[in-house]
C-alpha cells in the first residue's frame, strides 16, 4: 500500500494554501493522504507564530508528536510555517524527535529533503527567507473533490506594521508572475473548482514594486475571463493600496464577489500611527463610503486589535465608535500580543492582560449584535450560494456560502455539491444563516 502522509494546518490561509501545495508534492511523490495521524507515515504540522498563543498551541502539538514518534520511530516528523522560520533549529532541541524544520519560503523544497531523510539524513532544516518563490518549479494546490480553492499570488511582506511577525517569518515581499497565476486558475477550474480566493499578505499590492508587469487589477480582469470560474475573491487588502480602480471592479467583473475583508486595526489616529498603517481613520472610513457607493449589497469584514502599547480609554472607545459607525458584517478580534522582534516592543505604555481582556469582551459583545442584525437584514433575501457539501450538523443538511461570503444551511435531499443554487433566507443567526432550497443559478 502507498505510504501515507498527514497535515495540521494552524493559521492564516497563506498556510492554508502552504499545505495544499505541500499535498501535491507528496501526491506526486506517490503518498496518499491519511485523516489519521496514527496510520501515517508523515507528520507534518504547519504552524502559525502571529500571537503568542497561536504559538503555544503549536508547540503543544508538536510536544504531543513524541508519543507517536516512541511508538513508532520510522514515522517522518516534521514542522513547517511560520513557526519553524522563528524558532528555527531550537525546536530540534526542544522536540529531537523532529526530522525536519522547513520555514514557509522553502516547503516547495520538500521532495529533496523527504528523499534525503528516506536515504537515512535526519535532522533538516532549511530556513532561507531570502528563497525566491519564483525560482521554483510551478506547484499546483492538491484540490481533489473541492470546489474552492485558494491561490498564492505573492508571498511576503514589506510594511512592518509595528505588532506583526508576518515580515520576519515570511521575508520580503515577491509577487508571483501573471502567467503562472492564469495557469493555475485554469488548472484549478479544470479540477472541478469553481471558487477562486487569491492570497496574500497585501493582494491589493500585487505588482506595485514593478510598473512594468500586470497590476493587481488587470490580473482580476484576466482572471475573469477565464470560462468555468465562477467566483473569484481576494483577501487579504491594506486600506492603504486600495485603489479607486481596485473598487470599481466590484461593479465591473462578474465572478468578483461582493465581499473584502479590510483589516482596521484601531479607531484612533494615534494608535495607527503608532501601529505603522499608513492611512487615518478618516481615509478608512472614505474607502467603505466608496465601496458601498460602487456596490451597495458589498459584505464588508475586518480585524481589530485591543490594548496595543498605549491605547488609552478614549482610543479604545474611538474603536468602538468606529464599529458601530461602519457596520462590519463580520469582525475578528484580537488581544494584542507581543511578538519577538516586532518594533512595539520598544513602546511605553503597555496594557495589563486583565484589562486587554475587559476591552476584547466588550467590543466582541458590541460586534456580535451588529452582526446578528446584519444577518437578520438578510431575511426574507433571495440569494445564489455555491454548494459546498453536507453541513456539519448532519440530518441531510447541505451548506454553502453567499456571494458576501455567509454561511448558509440549507435542507436538501439530493447531492448539490458544486451547483449555484438560489436559496431564500428564512433565519438570520449569529454565525450563520438558515434557507430554503429555490432553483438552479447555472
Ligand atoms: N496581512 C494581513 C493579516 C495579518 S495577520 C493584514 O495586513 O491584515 C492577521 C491579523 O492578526 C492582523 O490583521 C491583526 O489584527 C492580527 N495580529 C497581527 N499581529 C498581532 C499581534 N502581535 N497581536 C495580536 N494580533 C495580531
Ligand atoms: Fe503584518 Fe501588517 Fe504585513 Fe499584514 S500588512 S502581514 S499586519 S506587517
Ligand atoms: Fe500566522 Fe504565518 Fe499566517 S504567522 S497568520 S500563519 S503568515
Amino acid at each position: 500500500m502507498a505510504r501515507s502522509f498527514h497535515i495540521t494546518t494552524f493559521g492564516c490561509q497563506m498556510n492554508e494554501r502552504d499545505s495544499d501545495s505541500i499535498s501535491q508534492i507528496l501526491v506526486d511523490k506517490g503518498y496518499r493522504q491519511t485523516e489519521s495521524i496514527d496510520d501515517a507515515d508523515i507528520v507534518l504540522i504547519n504552524t502559525c507564530a502571529v500571537r503568542q498563543k497561536a504559538e503555544e498551541k503549536a508547540l503543544t502539538h508538536i510536544g504531543r508528536l513524541s508519543r507517536v514518534k516512541r511508538n513508532r520511530p520510522d514515522l517522518i516528523a516534521g514542522v513547517i510555517g511560520c513557526v519553524a522560520q522563528e524558532r528555527g533549529i531550537a525546536l530540534f532541541k526542544r522536540f529531537p524527535y523532529l526530522d525536519l524544520v522547513l520555514g514557509p519560503r522553502n516547503i516547495y523544497h520538500l521532495g529533496k529533503f523527504l528523499s534525503q531523510i528516506e536515504e537515512g539524513r535526519r535532522r533538516i532544516s532549511c530556513l532561507d527567507l531570502a528563497s525566491d518563490p519564483t525560482s521554483v518549479p510551478k506547484c499546483n494546490g492538491y484540490v481533489k473533490g473541492r470546489v474552492k480553492s485558494f491561490l498564492k499570488i505573492m508571498e511576503g511582506c514589506d510594511n512592518f506594521c509595528t505588532y506583526c511577525i508576518v515580515p520576519f517569518v515570511r521575508g520580503r515581499e515577491v509577487s508571483l508572475p501573471a502567467e503562472r497565476i492564469i495557469d493555475e486558475a485554469k488548472y484549478l477550474v479544470s479540477q472541478g473548482v469553481k471558487e477562486i480566493t487569491l492570497v496574500g499578505q497585501n493582494v491589493n499590492s500585487y505588482n506595485t514594486k514593478n510598473k512594468a508587469l500586470p497590476t493587481f487589477p488587470g490580473l482580476l480582469r484576466s482572471l475573469d475571463s477565464i470560462a468555468g470560474l465562477k467566483r473569484l475573491r481576494f483577501t487579504t487588502s491594506h486600506p492603504k493600496d486600495l485603489s479607486d480602480e481596485l473598487i470599481d471592479l466590484f461593479a465591473e467583473l462578474k465572478s468578483l464577489c461582493p465581499h473584502i475583508h479590510l483589516p482596521v486595526q484601531s479607531g484612533s489616529n494615534k494608535v495607527l500611527r503608532l501601529m505603522n498603517r499608513g492611512y487615518t481613520r478618516d481615509d478608512y472610513t472614505d474607502l467603505i463610503k466608496r465601496l458601498r457607493k460602487t456596490r451597495p449589497d458589498i459584505a464588508i469584514t475586518s480585524d481589530m486589535m485591543v490594548g496595543f502599547p498605549g491605547e488609552t480609554e478614549r482610543d479604545f472607545e474611538d474603536s468602538l465608535g468606529l464599529i458601530e459607525e461602519i457596520e462590519f458584517d463580520s469582525l475578528f478580534s484580537f488581544k494584542y500580543s507581543e511578538r519577538p522582534g516586532i518594533m512595539a516592543l520598544q513602546l511605553p505604555g503597555k496594557i495589563k492582560e486583565k484589562e486587554k481582556q475587559t476591552r476584547l469582551s466588550i467590543l466582541q459583545d458590541r460586534q456580535r449584535g451588529i452582526t446578528l442584525s446584519k444577518n437578520r437584514s438578510l431575511e426574507g433575501t433571495l440569494q445564489e450560494i455555491l454548494v459546498e457539501g453536507p453541513a456539519r450538523r448532519g440530518d441531510s443538511q447541505l451548506t454553502g456560502r453567499t456571494l458576501g461570503n455567509k454561511v448558509v444551511n440549507f435542507a436538501s435531499r439530493t447531492d448539490l455539491k458544486g451547483r449555484l443554487m438560489r436559496v431564500r433566507i428564512v433565519q438570520g443567526l449569529q454565525n450563520s444563516l438558515r434557507g430554503e432550497l429555490l432553483d438552479r443559478q447555472d
